[in-house]
């Protein structure tokens, strides 16, 4: 069904075969038994060119799947990690292939039966199709086991990669091909394209959506990367941790996602960029910091690196199952992203810290095995040298992100004192001392609500757009929870929001992978950058904060009316 409505949408967009994915999954192109060739089937094939001397394998298929990110339709990356198909063989490698559209070439290639294209009736329109060329010094297979194993690919001159419905050349599915001349070592022994000949690697591959990365509001909530102990011996899971005690964050360095806050990542549908916007609390006292940071996709010729902080039996490399070869990247857009401490400190981010761009995929959260991301942002701290902040946690879909917004007007009268209120509330502290009795609270809802604890999807239909009646915060339930204090609402209205085109046709996103210069045996020998948790001093909160109230007003609202 998934895959009939893929194609439906690609064979319906005009000059578009796109998949609905922001990042596309790539498996290999199985031979269609009404349109395919009769030969071909897997991921890659050097078909039998290789020689029979040299410890590679003729064909290749992906441990998991690969990934394939389009960064606003002019660059694609294609990484996976490869699986000799011939079981006596066992060294799997590393690859990653790097793009940049072109016009098309001298020679489409097609492979299919003549009754599969458009000329003849067919499902396959080629004039539909795009076409991009490889980047070659950005282009490489490294062994993961043998690191004088190297593939390098080049430029087959008249053809280049296709990508589109049918373009693979095996099938009729959304998916791409390509021929590439190679050069390839097993440390020992070589072999290699002659040029102008057609010895040459294929790819052939289908390109669509997975259990992974996809999620067609193309909207995440995030949450707390918890601790999976058979994967990590790291101890203590926190949401953002800071590395070096600094003042900018209020001498704290464990914080988890705050309750009441929108704490979600989006994806851009055109350009692929990627929005986190996120409220954090320290688990130490009551500091808060409200981020909203952005990211773009990593550039084919970029140079970054996977960090991987689980033990090596995590990884495929290791034996393990979790592949940073079907991880997405991103860099940081610098300008774009700061973060706000709650007495208004800004906190300006610099830029990637260490190279590491910001991951994404199933384990990419160096925490557990989960579908998740990571990110280290470097500050400014002026005491401090090299000062960076973690970001770990899981993503889940948010399937049905509300595009209503809330608008909750109040006032708080003396004497100004939350405790009490606070403390009927489960799992918040807060002390109030606010320099100003009016308030507005602003509500987006862009997440699924039960993010937001303790308010669920039930409770929350209740203040939609449509919904003019909103409970009076001065009911009944609310004098029992605020016997000391009173809080009387001034006015509460909700209204809709401009913003809701997640339900537009996404186009796909951007590229990943380990860097291409990065040595052989690639994965391997990617640097473990050890986190130091050591917890910080605590730190006595003086002032609430705006966020802080706002999750005092929601819950209290909550409390008031839902019990
Ligand atoms: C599989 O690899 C082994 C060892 O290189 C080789 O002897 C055998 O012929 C290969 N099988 C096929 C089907 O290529
Ligand atoms: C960075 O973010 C700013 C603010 O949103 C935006 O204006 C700018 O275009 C972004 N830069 C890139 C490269 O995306
Ligand atoms: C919101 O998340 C909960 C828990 O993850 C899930 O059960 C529920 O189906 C989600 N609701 C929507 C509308 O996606
Ligand atoms: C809520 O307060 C804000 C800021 O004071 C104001 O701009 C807005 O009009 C108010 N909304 C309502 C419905 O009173
Ligand atoms: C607020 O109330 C709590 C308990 O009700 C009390 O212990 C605290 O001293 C009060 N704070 C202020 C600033 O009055
Ligand atoms: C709230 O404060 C009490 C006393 O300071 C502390 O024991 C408790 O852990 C705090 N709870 C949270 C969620 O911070
Ligand atoms: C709070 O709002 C009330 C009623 O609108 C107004 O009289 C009062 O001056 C406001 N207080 C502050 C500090 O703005
Ligand atoms: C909005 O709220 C009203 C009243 O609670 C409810 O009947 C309606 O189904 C809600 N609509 C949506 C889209 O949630
Ligand atoms: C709350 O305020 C109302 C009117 O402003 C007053 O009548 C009532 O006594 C106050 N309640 C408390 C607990 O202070
Ligand atoms: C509620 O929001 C939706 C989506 O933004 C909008 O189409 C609709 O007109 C709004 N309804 C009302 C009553 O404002
Ligand atoms: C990371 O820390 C552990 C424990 O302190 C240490 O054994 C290990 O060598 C460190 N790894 C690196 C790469 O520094
Ligand atoms: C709160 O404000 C009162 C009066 O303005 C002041 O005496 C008290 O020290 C403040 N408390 C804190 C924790 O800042």
């Amino acid at each position: 069904m998934r895959v009939l409505s893929v194609l439906l949408v690609a064979l319906s967009v005009a000059g578009s075969a796109y998949s609905q994915c922001s990042v596309n999954d790539a498996t290999p192109a199985q031979i269609d038994s009404t349109y395919g060739p009769t030969t071909g089937g897997n991921a890659l094939t050097f078909n039998d060119n290789l020689g029979s001397n040299i410890q590679i394998a003729n064909n290749y298929d992906f441990v998991s799947n690969g990934v394939v990110q389009l960064n606003g339709g002019n660059n694609l990356v294609l990484t996976g990690t490869l699986n000799p198909v011939n079981s006596s063989l066992t060294d799997k490698f590393s690859l990653r292939a790097a793009f940049v559209k072109s016009g098309a070439p001298s020679d489409v290639k097609q492979e299919l039966n003549s009754n599969a294209y458009k000329a003849n009736g067919g499902p396959v329109d080629p004039s539909t199709w795009s076409f991009y060329q490889i980047i070659p010094e950005k282009t490489k297979m490294v062994s993961l086991t043998n690191p004088n194993a190297v593939v390098t690919m080049s430029e087959n001159p008249s053809t280049a990669l296709q990508l589109g419905v049918g373009a693979n050349g095996k099938n009729i599915q959304n998916g791409a091909s390509g021929w590439f001349q190679f050069q390839a070592t097993d440390g020992t022994n070589t072999a290699q394209s002659n040029p102008g000949g057609m010895e040459v690697v294929d790819i052939n591959i289908n390109l669509g959506c997975s259990s992974t990365f996809d999620c067609q509001s193309n909207t995440y909530s995030i949450s707390k990367a918890s601790i999976d102990s058979t994967l990590t011996d790291t101890q203590g899971a926190q949401a953002l941790y800071v590395d070096q005690v600094s003042s900018v964050f209020n001498n704290q360095q464990k914080f988890d996602t705050s309750a009441g806050t929108v704490n979600t990542i989006s994806i851009d549908q055109t350009t692929g960029n990627l929005h986190l916007t996120s409220g954090f609390t320290s688990l130490g006292d009551q500091t808060t910091v409200q981020c909203d940071l952005r990211f773009n996709p990593a550039l084919p010729n970029a140079d970054y690196m996977a960090k991987l902080e689980l033990k090596n039996s995590a990884y495929v490399s290791g034996g393990g199952s979790i592949d940073p070869n079907t991880w997405a990247y991103y860099t940081v857009n610098a300008s774009g992203s700061s973060c706000t401490r709650n007495d208004g400190t800004a906190i300006t981010i610099t830029g990637d810290h260490d190279n590491m761009y910001l991951q994404w995929g199933k384990g990419a959260n160096g925490k557990n095995g989960n579908f998740g991301l990571s990110v280290w942002l470097n500050y400014v701290d002026a005491a401090l040298t090299n000062p960076f902040f973690d970001i770990n946690v899981d993503t889940v879909c948010d399937n049905n992100p509300s595009t209503s917004m809330f608008y909750l007007n109040f006032t708080i009268s003396s004497p100004k004192n939350f405790t009490t209120i606070i403390n009927t509330l489960s799992s918040l502290n807060i002390t109030q001392n606010s320099t100003s009795d009016n308030y507005t609270l602003t509500y987006i809802q862009q997440s699924n609500i039960t993010s937001l604890n303790p308010i669920s999807p039930s409770q929350t239909s209740l203040h939609n757009n449509t919904s003019t009646s909103i409970p009076s915060l001065s009911s009944s339930k609310t004098s029992s929870a605020s016997s000391q204090n009173n809080i009387s609402s001034s006015s509460q209205h909700n209204i809709s929001s401009s913003s809701s085109s997640s339900k537009d046709l996404p186009e796909t996103s951007p590229p990943t992978a380990p860097p291409a210069t990065c040595p052989p045996g690639c994965i391997p020998a990617i640097p473990v950058v050890n986190t130091t948790e050591t917890p910080a001093a605590g730190n006595s909160a003086s002032n609430i904060e705006m966020s802080k109230l706002v999750v005092a007003i929601l819950s209290l609202f909550v409390l008031a009316f839902f019990h």
